[in-house]
């Protein structure tokens, strides 16, 4: 169905107007803020919520925080992933004080590394394991390494994939197929047309083309992209993907930082994945900064017998302040309390009824968008299941996502800003999923008139 475009803006208008209306504390703070702070945020997607000021945040708990207005919200955003395991864990606050208490860094081990490298290698099912702060820095460091690994230069990653601010994966297809540029990308240090080759996820015939020089060191890819909506794997691509790496000698690093919502072992215990390096990073530390990646037991073995000489401190991977002893305790108290097998029976059945929801409010209104779900997350986009993240990019519609998410807003619910992205954490409740559906079906209702 086609949507009014003069009905959307005088809708989108309303609830700019309401969102003012209701948040005066979060105007006045958001006013001070620009005294000081760049456009008036400490870190430059906070510009991208949909009102025109960020909701400043009083306290957050559970599945649910409160703004400084005193509006309590249902969080279904959940710091995009990074506090999936809801907000304020007591198990992770508990640690946390005690190891402050006992020192927070000291660039020597702590007792709880081995814990979370043990925990680690049993879920994921990889041997070895090293810390980062985030995700973004284990990708970087594991792309260096495969580049020593393979003495390769290039890396290969998916069209409209996302893995942190590292240089090499902020790339596209172009119109003519040739490699550019992210559309946002600042600054990027060299053409990245020299450093990557980007293939369409799912397209078996690009990947082999892509590997058949001997040029790459290693494909970096999420195994369901969920950076540009949600998509899925078709039938047997994962396992062309591994055929063609271990063919083609090139090494295959699966970042499971987001998938992770797909159970406690990720995507590669779910479907039997073989990576050789595993990246996962935010919600393993229950919000503190905190990521690790873990590779095969050859791949540790000669990176064993290759690293740790006098000049080890300056390869490139490693950062001061990782594997400090906070973080490590925050990964333990998360790994040990939640994100486990139990919590997933509670959140999946609850991200499936939202999506039950989702799909149940734009069919009644004749749209034809559609919903995907993986474990715990969910997302609609406005077009057709698509197979490629360009099908899916071709789809983004910025006035409707703005409109979707402060009408969600204003009605006390928080989507993920650059996503429809629903994420469900062991705290969310069938009333907040049911709060939801009630929300999005007004929402389709007053966008289709219906
Ligand atoms: C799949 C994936 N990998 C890595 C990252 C980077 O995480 P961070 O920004 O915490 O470094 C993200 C962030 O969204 C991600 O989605």
């Amino acid at each position: 169905m086609h949507i009014d475009r003069s009905r959307l803006a005088r809708l989108r208008a309303e609830e700019a107007k309401l969102f003012e209306e209701l948040h005066p504390r979060s105007a006045e703070l958001a006013h001070e803020a620009s005294r000081s702070l760049l456009s008036g945020v400490p870190m430059p997607w906070m510009t991208r919520w949909p009102g025109s000021f960020p909701l400043t945040v009083a306290s957050a708990t559970g599945s649910r925080f409160v703004d400084v207005d005193g509006i309590e919200y249902d969080d279904f955003c959940l710091g995009d992933t990074g506090a999936m395991t809801g907000h304020g864990l007591s198990a992770v606050a508990d640690a946390l004080h005690a190891q402050a208490k006992r020192g927070i860094t000291t660039m020597l081990p702590s007792a709880d590394a081995t814990w979370v490298a043990d925990e680690l290698a049993r879920r994921f099912g990889l041997p070895k394991w090293q810390m980062a702060l985030s995700a973004t820095d284990a990708n970087r460091f594991v792309l260096r390494l495969a580049r020593m690994l393979t003495g390769r230069p290039k890396i290969c990653v998916m069209d409209w994939c996302y893995h942190g601010t590292v240089d090499e994966t902020l790339a596209i297809l172009g119109p003519g197929g040739e490699v550019v540029s992210r559309p946002g990308a600042i600054g990027p240090q060299v053409d990245p047309a020299l450093t990557t080759k980007v293939v369409p996820f799912n397209d078996v015939a690009a990947l082999e083309s892509a590997l058949a020089d001997g040029d790459v060191a290693c494909v970096l890819m999420e195994p369901a992209l969920t950076n540009i909506g949600i998509v899925l794997p078709k039938p047997g691509y994962l396992d062309e993907v591994r055929r063609l790496t271990r063919s083609t000698g090139t090494l295959l690093v699966i970042d499971e930082t987001h998938t992770i919502c797909a159970g406690p072992g990720g995507c590669t215990v779910e479907w039997g994945l073989e990576p050789d390096f595993f990246v996962i990073g935010k919600p393993i530390g229950g919000g503190m900064p905190s990521a690790a990646y873990g590779m095969s037991g050859d791949v540790a073995a000669t990176l064993e017998s290759i690293l740790g000489g006098d000049d080890v401190d300056v390869s490139g991977i490693g950062g001061t302040l990782t594997g400090n002893a906070l973080s490590l305790a925050a990964v333990r108290a998360t790994l040990s309390s939640t994100l486990r097998a139990e919590d997933f029976e509670r959140m999946v059945p609850l991200a499936q009824k939202w999506t039950d929801g989702v799909r149940q409010g734009f069919q009644s209104v004749g749209l034809d968008w559609h919903v995907q779900r993986l474990g715990c997350r969910a997302e609609y986009w406005f077009c057709p299941p698509p197979t490629s993240g360009a099908e899916a990019a071709a789809a983004v519609d910025h006035e409707l996502d703005a409109f979707m998410h402060l009408y969600a807003l204003n009605r006390g619910i928080l989507m993920t800003p650059f996503h429809n992205m629903a994420l469900f954490s062991p705290a969310h409740t069938v009333d907040q999923v049911d709060r939801h559906t009630a929300v999005f079906g007004s929402a389709v209702r007053a966008l289709t008139g219906n």
